[in-house]
């Protein structure tokens, strides 16, 4: 069984009745939500100034909150995989040193972003936040937390309303507080997300192109292995400096601008390693190219071949999936009416994203269900709207 997604007045309502335990009597005033999003190809070509295609879940992070006549600044979170304490004050006051990452994790997303906001000064607000993304999960609840809180800055202080400069802002936060080198990707999905479309990301110029996906058509089905190997972060970093290292040697700027005919000839030079993570990021670019024309059009069964040949070159030539992905995809693989499946997102862990006919989820559930080792939950998505103020 597919777990449903909580509706997002649902979301609000559960904040609300935080917001009034917390904070007494009076109603907060805005409300904001972000989605989060899943990858459905172009992975780990985002920081290399490549294409990426996701697209915004129905799966939000919600801030209900009001600003204060104090420079001080509580947020409280319902979340409980949320490390505690899972309320915490801040003083605007004191500058930057209130907002200098440290304990809880979770508060360091919602300083990252006030230190990153683009307009000054802000208020002291009071707020609290409930998301139906899973936290760790792969699904970029952390994204969708940084532009939940920064949707809600701008209803507090108005900064100028670029979505570009609000993602980079958001993107900031999480290199400086989260100590992850990420690309731009989730961010600039959280806040552009469409309904009834993936997005096409040029990664370097920044330009976003919808790309219609729906329904009468296949299903987006997620599957989240609910493991996350401690890999994760530190494996990221590394194979950002590999895509560096490669880039450097070709005497490019970054690998966006290699071809898999320029890598060959520096082979000789180059580690092997850095030989497979520079071929992955060169293919998977144009993988990605291809795949948002094949949607386009239609194709879907062009476009399932392209999600396996990227999970193929994740696993082996990336080598960022594992054990309990790889069991997830085959596991897919092997029902009738799937198109395509692969591991979502930077990897080592969360999620895989299967593309398959409606009337096969079903038996691809139960068939994932029983062969893969771990416990995995389901989520029927569609493609869904970006960051948005909600009525209270
Ligand atoms: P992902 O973004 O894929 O879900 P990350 O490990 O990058 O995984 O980020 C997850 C972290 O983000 C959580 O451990 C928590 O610190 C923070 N976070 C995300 N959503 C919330 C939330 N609703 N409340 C509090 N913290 C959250
Ligand atoms: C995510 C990261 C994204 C992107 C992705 C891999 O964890 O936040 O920016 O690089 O991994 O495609």
């Amino acid at each position: 069984m597919a777990a449903s997604v909580p509706a997002v007045s649902d979301l609000v309502a559960a904040a609300r009745r935080q917001f009034a335990r917390s904070f007494g009597e009076e109603p907060p005033q805005v409300a904001v939500c972000a989605p989060g999003r899943v990858n459905l190809i172009g992975e780990h070509t985002d920081y290399n100034q490549g294409f990426v295609l996701p697209m915004a879940l129905p799966l939000v992070t919600v801030l209900v909150g009001s600003p204060t006549l104090s420079q001080d600044v509580t947020i409280v979170t319902v979340a409980e995989d949320a490390d505690e304490p899972r309320e915490v004050t801040l003083s605007l006051a004191e500058g930057e040193s209130a907002l200098s990452p440290g304990v809880p994790r979770w508060a360091n997303y919602v300083k990252g972003v006030i230190q990153h906001y683009r307009a000054s000064p802000l208020p002291g607000f009071k707020a609290v936040v409930a998301s139906s993304v899973p936290l760790g999960g792969g699904l970029s609840s952390s994204a969708s937390l940084e532009v939940a809180v920064y949707t809600f800055l701008q209803q507090l202080k108005p900064d100028g309303g670029d979505d570009v400069a609000k993602a980079l802002s958001c993107q900031k936060a999480e290199h400086t507080h989260a100590g992850v080198p990420c690309g731009i990707m989730d961010q600039l999905v959280s806040i552009l997300g469409k309904e009834g479309h993936a997005l096409l990301i040029d990664c370097r110029s920044l330009e976003v192109s919808p790309v219609p996906l729906v329904l009468p058509g296949p299903l987006i089905l997620i599957t989240n292995s609910n493991v996350k190997h401690s890999l994760a972060s530190g494996e990221y970093a590394v194979r950002r400096r590999q895509c560096e290292e490669a880039a450097a040697l070709l005497g490019k700027k970054s690998l966006r601008d290699a071809t898999m005919k320029e890598l060959e000839e520096v082979r000789s030079r180059l580690d092997d390693v850095i030989f497979r993570r520079a071929r992955h990021v060169i293919e998977e670019t144009e993988r990605t190219r291809q795949a948002a024309e094949a949607l386009r059009r239609g194709a879907y069964k062009e476009f399932g071949r392209l999600m396996v040949e990227s999970h193929n070159s994740l696993r082996n030539l990336y080598e960022v999936s594992c054990r309990e992905l790889d069991e997830l995809v085959s596991a897919a693989l092997e029902v009738d009416g799937v198109f395509g499946s692969r591991m979502t997102g930077g990897g080592f862990g969360g999620c895989t994203v299967t593309l398959l006919q409606a009337h096969s989820v079903d038996k691809a559930i139960l068939h994932m269900q029983e062969r893969f080792s771990g416990t995995a939950t389901f989520f029927i998505t569609s493609p869904s709207e970006g960051a948005r103020v909600l009525p209270l």
